[in-house]
This record gives C-alpha cells, sequence and structure tokens, in this order.
C-alpha cells in the first residue's frame, strides 16, 4: 500500500520524505490556504517546491467548476511537473475532464467521493486515483470503510485499473483498516503514519534492553 501525506506544509513533507516511507503527497484548496499561499504564481511555485521534496505523485487541485475551466487549469498544473496529478472535483463537469485528460494522458485524481456510483463513474471516465473521504463519512456517522470494501469489489470485478486513494484518513486504525480490505493508497497527516510507530511493549523492551547492555 503507499502512503500519501495530506498536507502542503513543506516541513511536514520534508519530515515524511526522510522517513523513507512516503510515496507522494495530496493537496487541496484548504489546505495550501491553510499554509497561506495566495496568488497563482505562488501556488504553482509552491507545487514545483512540493515536487522537488518527494519523489512520487504531487495531487493538485483545480478550483473551477465548468469544463472549460478545469481543462485550462489542469494543462497548466500537468505543465508545472512530472509528477503532478490533477485533482478534480466528482461533479458532472469533472467526469467530462477526467475524460479529457484521460485521453490527452494527463492523469487524475477524482475527489469528493462518498458513494460507490461515483466511484464507478470515475474508473470509467479513466481516472488514475479515486478518493473516497473516509473520515468525512465517518463524521456523519457513515461507516467510511464500507465504502472502500465496495469501490475495491466493483474495480476488482471489472478490472479497473484507477487507483483507491482513500482520504479523509484520520489515525492510525483507518490506515491499517484500509490495508486490511486493499486500499491502494491512504492519505493522511503525517501523525497518523508516525502512530503506526508507536506501542508501549516496544518502549518497555528497549528500555530494558539498553538497562541489560549496560551490565
Ligand atoms: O485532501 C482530501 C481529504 O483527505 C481531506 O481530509 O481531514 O479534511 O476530511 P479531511
Amino acid at each position: 500500500m503507499k502512503f500519501f501525506i495530506d498536507t502542503a506544509n513543506l516541513a511536514q513533507i520534508k519530515e515524511a520524505q526522510d522517513l523513507g516511507v512516503l510515496d507522494g503527497v495530496t493537496t487541496n484548496p484548504s489546505l495550501m490556504a491553510k499554509e497561506g499561499i495566495k496568488g497563482q504564481d505562488n501556488i504553482l511555485k509552491h507545487y514545483v517546491d512540493i515536487c522537488n521534496i518527494v519523489t512520487g505523485d504531487v495531487s493538485a487541485e483545480v478550483i473551477s467548476t465548468d469544463f472549460e475551466g478545469m481543462v485550462r487549469e489542469g494543462e497548466i498544473l500537468a505543465e508545472l511537473h512530472s509528477q503532478i496529478v490533477v485533482k478534480v472535483p466528482m461533479i458532472k463537469e469533472g467526469i467530462k475532464a477526467i475524460k479529457y485528460f484521460t485521453e490527452k494522458g494527463i492523469r487524475t485524481n477524482c475527489t469528493l467521493v462518498f458513494s460507490a456510483g461515483q466511484a464507478l463513474l470515475a474508473a470509467k471516465a479513466g481516472a488514475t486515483y479515486v478518493s473516497p473521504f473516509i473520515g468525512r463519512l465517518d463524521d456523519v456517522s457513515t461507516d467510511g470503510l464500507n465504502l472502500i470494501e465496495d469501490i475495491r469489489q466493483i474495480y476488482d470485478n471489472y478490472g479497473y485499473e484507477t487507483q483507491i486513494l482513500a482520504a479523509s484518513v484520520r489515525h492510525p486504525m483507518h490506515i491499517i483498516d484500509c490495508a486490511k480490505i486493499g486500499a491502494d493508497v491512504v492519505t493522511c497527516p503525517l501523525s497518523a503514519i508516525t502512530a503506526l510507530l508507536k506501542h508501549p511493549l516496544t518502549d518497555i523492551g528497549l528500555a530494558q534492553f539498553l538497562a541489560d547492555a549496560k551490565k
């Protein structure tokens, strides 16, 4: 399973890259705003800065909601760097844009996916990644992991190559459950990845080994 980090914070991206287990980065307009990145030139430069830190795919989201606008923005983003994946919202115009980008050889991430039907449409349009938001489903008392299971089954039934990128992943159990189901990728804060390191018996065992080594 691939690990992506869901942030536009360069320090965190560098820290995750240095850990040696990072496969890519996802961003969205909210994450860019959180870092105070404003204006077209600064936003484009920031995507390039991210690409220069990581070796894997970097999702950069369009903000247009019409087909022509998405195509215009997506083509500029894809030209920026070979690692850029154009992130497109799951709306009617977005599906048309994903189909267009697929035919042009531009890779896409279909975002804001909350149902199996939406994921099926994204795959049919040729999306490289589909991003079901499991944490936000959990927030409204709907099991986000059930959606990952449904999408996995549908994609396996028909051999769709679209990768399931479990998004809105909030904690280490989300990561483990996604791995059990067979999600291709998880994207989450760095804290959820580093939480996988922790076990009290590891700490107790190490303390004992170090104490015994001094004897
Ligand atoms: O980037 C999309 C998704 O991962 C957002 O997560 O925590 O804002 O629901 P969250």
